[in-house]
C-alpha cells in the first residue's frame, strides 16, 4: 500500500511557518506583506476561491484586499486598477482571478501586472525566467507539486517523470520546473497530451507520474508500474447519490486501485489542492522580501 501524501498537513505547516515570519515582522512594527486579489464578475467558483485566498492571508497576519468589480467593467478600467496596485507600497502581490469576462483580454491584463508582483507566476517574464532556470515566481499549483515531492523526500534527480497534461497553468510549468538542473528537480521529463498515442507506453515507464488532465479516474492501475510515485492534480466533480450534495470530488487517478501499486500517492481532495493557496502565500512573502530589499538598496 502506498504512503498517502498529506497535502493538507503540509499546507498547514507552510502556513504556520509563514505566520511565524509575519508575526516577527509585526513585532518590529514594520509593514507586513500584502496581497490584492481582483475579481471581475459573478462567477461563483471564482468568488469562493478569492474568499479562501483572502481568508488564508488574514489567518497568517498578511494584509489582504479583494477588489470586486462588476462584469461590465471595461478593460481600460481594470488595467488602470492594476497600474494603481503596481505602484502601491502596501501590496506586494497582485492576483487577477481568472477567467475574466469575454470582453477583457486576459493576456493584456496579465502582462500589465508588474513582474515583481506577479505572485501567480503567469506573466510571460515569469514564465520565461522559469524556463531558463532564473529566479522567479513559480506558479502556485506546480510549485505545490514540487514542494510535496521535496517534503516527502521523493527523489527526482535522474528519475523519469511523466506529466500527463500540457496546460499553461499546470502541465507545462511543472514539466519545466522538474527539468531544471537544480535540487528538487533534475528529472528526465516526458509530457503527454491528448494526441499521445498509446499513453500507457509512457505512463508505465514513469518513476513519478503527474496527472493534470481533468478527467475523473483516467489513470488506472494497469497504466502504472509498481513503486511509482503518483501526484494527482485533477479536481473533478462526479455524481454521488450517497452524498448530501449529490456529488463528490475525485482526481484524475483511480486512487483505490493505483494506490495498491504506488509507493506514494496524493489523495483528492487533500493532496495537491490545499498546496495552491499555501504557495500563493509563500510567493506573496517572497515578493515582499524582494521588493522591500530593493527599496533598501
Ligand atoms: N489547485 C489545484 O489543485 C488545481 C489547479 C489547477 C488545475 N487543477 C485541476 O487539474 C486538472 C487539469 O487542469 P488544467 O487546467 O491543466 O486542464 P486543461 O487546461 O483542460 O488541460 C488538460 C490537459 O490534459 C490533456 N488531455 C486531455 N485528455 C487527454 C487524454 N485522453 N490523454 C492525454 N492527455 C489528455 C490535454 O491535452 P491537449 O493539450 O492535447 O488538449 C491538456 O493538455 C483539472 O482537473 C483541474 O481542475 C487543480
Amino acid at each position: 500500500m502506498a504512503t498517502i501524501i498529506d497535502g493538507k498537513k503540509i499546507a498547514l505547516e507552510i502556513r504556520a511557518e509563514l505566520k511565524e515570519k509575519v508575526s516577527w515582522l509585526k513585532s518590529l512594527n514594520i509593514r507586513v506583506p500584502g496581497l490584492v486579489t481582483i475579481l471581475v464578475g459573478e462567477n461563483a467558483a471564482s468568488q469562493s476561491y478569492v474568499t479562501s485566498k483572502s481568508k488564508a492571508c488574514n489567518e497568517i497576519g498578511m494584509l489582504s484586499k479583494i477588489e470586486k468589480l462588476p462584469t461590465e467593467t471595461t478593460e481600460e478600467h481594470l488595467l488602470g486598477l492594476i497600474d494603481h496596485y503596481n505602484s502601491n507600497d502596501d501590496y506586494h502581490g497582485i492576483l487577477v482571478q481568472l477567467p475574466l469576462p469575454k470582453h477583457i483580454n486576459e493576456d493584456k491584463v496579465i502582462e500589465r501586472i508588474a513582474p515583481e508582483k506577479d505572485v501567480d507566476g503567469f506573466h510571460p517574464i515569469s514564465v520565461g525566467r522559469l524556463v531558463i532556470g532564473k529566479d522567479t515566481f513559480y506558479p502556485c499549483t506546480p510549485n505545490g507539486v514540487l514542494e510535496l515531492l521535496k517534503r516527502y523526500k521523493i527523489e527526482t534527480s535522474g528519475k523519469h517523470v511523466v506529466v500527463v497534461g500540457r496546460s499553461n497553468i499546470v502541465g507545462k510549468p511543472v514539466a519545466n520546473m522538474l527539468l531544471q538542473k537544480k535540487d528538487g528537480a533534475n528529472a528526465i521529463v516526458t509530457v503527454c497530451h491528448s494526441a499521445s498515442k498509446d499513453l500507457t507506453r509512457f505512463t508505465k515507464d514513469a518513476d513519478i507520474l503527474i496527472a493534470a488532465i481533468g478527467k475523473p479516474n483516467f489513470i488506472t492501475a494497469d497504466m502504472v508500474k509498481d513503486g511509482v510515485a503518483v501526484i494527482d492534480v485533477g479536481i473533478n466533480r462526479v455524481e454521488d447519490s450517497s452524498s448530501p450534495k449529490g456529488y463528490k470530488i475525485v482526481g484524475d487517478v483511480d486512487f483505490e486501485n493505483v494506490s495498491k501499486k504506488a509507493s506514494f500517492i496524493t489523495p483528492v481532495p487533500g493532496g495537491v489542492g490545499p498546496m495552491t493557496i499555501a504557495m500563493l502565500l509563500q510567493n506573496t512573502f517572497l515578493a515582499y522580501i524582494k521588493i522591500t530589499k530593493q527599496k533598501l538598496t
